[in-house]
């Protein structure tokens, strides 16, 4: 019998098939034994050139296929909540995709169905907890070298939105991972959310929202503030700086090549996440396997899930109604204490 772990992947848009891509090619101690997409020619070109796994137009005919270990959920945001309970049923360790679960309903019943098994089974995917620069300001922040954390002052910037991108998206979407990163990095829960925005850019499409000016409250008494502009057209770019008492930390400044030439200096901008964190996810993906073959769960959880759901939650209603938003979370299960 093979040692490596039998991974199940539901979904083989943009992130599962790169996750495929990922597990067979990059990450040691995994292959791809299942996948699942109800658009069975996209399951198959994703799986192109992998040999001895099952395609399936149904999530769960995925999972009980043979040699299935672990799953990883890389379907739309709405289908992970069944997609989620149905790995659990099985006791199967999950990565999912964020969102967790859109929604606080259905990311608390994911919560109170993991905490009823008494045993962590979900890692979500939020990968900027693996990326090198965000690693290194956490360790700068934790160390305490700067003092106590005052503000977070958030770029989010993607060159282009999909087209069926909506206003409310910018923040369950786009701005979830800063919300995720903004509590890890602080160690702090986020309690409020206003949501400003100037007027659209024209490069928005018709009725969308873009930019917004996102401003969060802390339970610690910091402030986090987030630029989410979706359409700026020229680079997908996502920094972050953390203003301290006794100074400062920026990352997310560049990492292209610098052309220097004919009198200026030239650096290259990623244009989409795929590649700016490339590293993180494969750290994120071969990090999850290895704790998954230990039998352990690390990384964010489905109470990060939950949380980063609530707030974002929040976050939308701030944005429809104009007003400030408390964030109420329920109380913490002991499974993630
Ligand atoms: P996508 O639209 O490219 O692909 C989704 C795929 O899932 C499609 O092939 C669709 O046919 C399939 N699908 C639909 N319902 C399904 C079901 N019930 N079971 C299995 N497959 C199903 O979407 P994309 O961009 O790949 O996003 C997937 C997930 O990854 C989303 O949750 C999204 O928020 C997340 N994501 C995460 C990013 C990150 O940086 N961590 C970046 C982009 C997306």
């Amino acid at each position: 019998m093979s040692d490596l772990l039998g991974v199940a992947v539901l979904g083989t848009g943009h992130m599962g098939a790169d996750h495929i891509r990922r597990l067979e090619n990059v990450v040691s101690g995994a292959k791809v034994v299942a996948v699942a997409d109800p658009d069975a020619d996209r399951a198959e070109h994703a799986l192109a050139g992998i040999a001895g796994a099952s395609t399936h137009t149904e999530a769960e005919a995925a999972l009980d296929a043979p040699g299935v270990q672990a799953v990883l959920i890389a379907s739309p945001g709405p289908a992970h909540e069944e997609a989620l309970l149905a790995a659990f049923a099985r006791g199967l360790p999950v990565l999912c995709e964020k969102p967790m679960v859109p929604g606080s309903a259905g990311a608390l019943r994911v919560v109170e169905a993991e905490a009823r098994l008494g045993r962590r089974l979900a890692q979500i995917g939020f990968m900027r907890r693996y990326d090198a620069e965000y690693r290194q300001l956490k360790a700068v922040l934790d160390e305490g070298r700067l003092g106590r954390p005052l503000m977070l002052h958030c770029v989010h910037r993607n060159v282009s939105s999909p087209p069926d991108f909506t206003s409310a998206m910018l923040i369950d979407s786009s701005v979830a991972h800063e919300i995720d990163a903004a509590r890890w990095l602080l160690g702090q829960e986020l309690t409020a959310v206003t949501v400003l925005r100037p007027r659209s850019s024209d490069r928005a499409p018709e009725g969308l929202l873009d930019p917004q000016f996102v401003l969060f409250e802390t339970d610690g008494g910091a402030l986090v503030d987030v630029e989410v502009f979706v359409n700026c057209g020229f680079g997908y770019q996502v920094r972050c700086e953390a203003v301290c008492e006794a100074g400062s930390a920026r990352i997310g400044e560049g990492h292209g090549m610098l052309v220097t030439s004919a009198g200026a200096a030239r650096e290259e901008v990623a244009q989409d996440y795929l590649v700016r964190f490339a590293d993180a996810y494969d750290r994120e993906v071969q990090a999850w396997v290895d704790a998954t073959r230990q039998g352990r769960v690390t990384g964010p959880g489905a109470w990060d899930g939950y949380a980063a759901s609530v707030v974002a939650e929040a976050g939308v209603r701030a944005q429809e109604s104009g007003a400030r938003v408390t964030v109420d979370l329920a109380p913490r299960p002991a499974l993630y204490e």
